[in-house]
């Protein structure tokens, strides 16, 4: 990641990415196996789950929701399993869901006895809509089960004395909740669980409707963190989703705005449009120079797994790992590359015209970058010959290949390398035999 550079800055101190972030990743939490996974048509089956979560742990991910085991017994044996198996690595912690429910929460913490450590993530929803139509309840009513949940927990953790236990709490549909409202339903909660800086619990504002534009879910971030008495006590988590099409970008300016941690699905999965894509948005801080802390440099094999898992296909334009998203069709974008990856130094910043990054950072070769079709022109097509077969043309003759492929590629498509060579030799090589 230090080939790269943030691009060119207007000075607004409050928009660059600040020192915290730059110095040190965000947590990621993924939710593939929780959000991502209630959001299927069909649920993960135990393989696949096994699957995913070994690619989780693998790409580096430490904190991961497996599920509300209170609520599914497969989930319930997942989580099981997790631990009778020692699947669970020293350094990950795993995360399960649960609603500010006494019943619920006795059995969650009994699907996770044994376990090291573990995150405990209690829920209830705290939007007027919410409160008056699904619940029946007023402010204060919905305050006091947001604070009884949190007893509950703390009562039941108790029993289990051996454990490393995290407490986290979110105030579901916090983007339609009014923010003191919101700041004082999460003091009621930590109230009752009393964190320090040294054991601090995690309060987490979903976006669970992406319901304005992402500025405006960072002033909520914003607004939360400096209004909460005992920020240091507190790790403050976002969970977007993306119904506007903004989720990266939420969480993006969350970050900014003072958030610390970051919940997320690899490649978007989620309820309804999805959940933030941690792919993308450790993409967006890798390309600026910043180091992730995820390994993404095998974005196929991202894809095939989730792909395999979720039995969702990937867009080829998906940001930063799509199929395409490394390919140029057009002629004068075509010379632009060419021209700039022959001048680009080793070990020098990245500045290559429209490659934000160098395809092989994520598994990607230069195959691609160059593909050659009726839109092309002589930039491209002496680009794939010269990487191909290391032939270089005089200007001339490029002019001239040039339109004999573009007349090939009008009749029948793109034209591959191979194709173009032999063009190159039916036209313009003399046979010595
Ligand atoms: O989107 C949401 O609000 C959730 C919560 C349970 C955190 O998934
Ligand atoms: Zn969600």
């Amino acid at each position: 990641h230090r080939k790269y550079r943030p691009g060119p800055v207007v000075r607004l101190p409050n928009r660059q990415w600040p020192d915290r972030v730059v110095e040190r990743a965000p947590r990621w939490a993924s939710v593939d196996l929780r959000d991502g996974n209630q959001a299927l048509i069909e649920p993960m089956s135990v393989a696949q789950k096994r699957r995913m979560w070994a690619l989780l742990v693998d790409l580096g991910i430490k904190e991961i929701e497996v599920g509300f085991p209170a609520a599914s017994q497969p989930d319930y044996d997942f989580v099981r399993w997790l631990i009778e198996a020692g699947q669970i690595p020293a350094d990950v912690t795993v995360q399960v869901l649960v609603q500010a429910r006494e019943d619920l929460i006795v059995r969650t913490f009994e699907a996770l006895r044994d376990v090291e450590r573990a995150i405990v993530h209690v829920y209830n929803s705290t939007s007027p809509v919410q409160r008056d139509w699904v619940f029946g309840q007023d402010r204060d009513g919905i305050r006091a089960l947001a604070a009884r949940g949190a007893e509950l927990v703390r009562r039941e953790a108790a029993k289990y004395p051996g454990v490393e236990w995290t407490f986290q709490y979110s105030p579901e549909s916090f983007t339609a909740t009014e923010p003191d409202y919101a700041v004082e339903v999460c003091e009621a909660v930590m109230a009752v669980w009393e964190p320090t800086p040294e054991r601090p619990c995690i309060i987490n504002l979903p976006a669970t409707v992406e319901v304005a534009s992402p500025n405006v879910f960072a002033d909520q971030i914003e607004y939360f963190a400096t209004r909460v008495s005992r920020r240091d006590c507190l790790i403050l988590s976002v969970h977007t989703h993306n119904d506007r099409g903004g989720a990266v970008a939420a969480a993006e300016l969350a970050l900014l705005a003072g958030a610390d941690r970051v919940e997320g699905t690899l490649l978007g999965n989620g309820e309804r449009t999805g959940n933030m894509d941690i792919v993308t948005l450790a993409m967006n801080l890798y390309s600026q120079g910043i180091d992730p802390g995820i390994d993404l440099s095998r974005p196929d094999e991202i894809i095939q797994i989730v792909t395999e898992c979720t039995d969702i296909q990937l867009h080829p334009r998906h940001p930063w790992i799509g199929e395409l998203v490394y390919t140029a069709f057009s002629g004068s974008h075509q010379d632009a590359i060419g021209k700039c990856l022959s001048r680009q130094g080793r070990g020098s910043p990245w500045q290559v015209a429209y490659l934000p990054i160098d395809p092989r950072d994520v598994g990607r070769t230069y195959d691609a970058v160059i593909r050659v079709n009726s839109q092309s022109g002589k930039g491209g097509v002496a680009f794939v010959l010269e990487r191909e077969r290391g032939l270089t043309l005089p200007r001339w003759l490029q002019v001239e290949l040039a339109q004999i492929v573009q007349a090939e590629s009008e009749r029948g498509g793109e034209v591959n390398a191979m194709r173009i060579y032999d063009l190159f030799r039916e036209h313009f090589v003399v046979d010595q035999g």
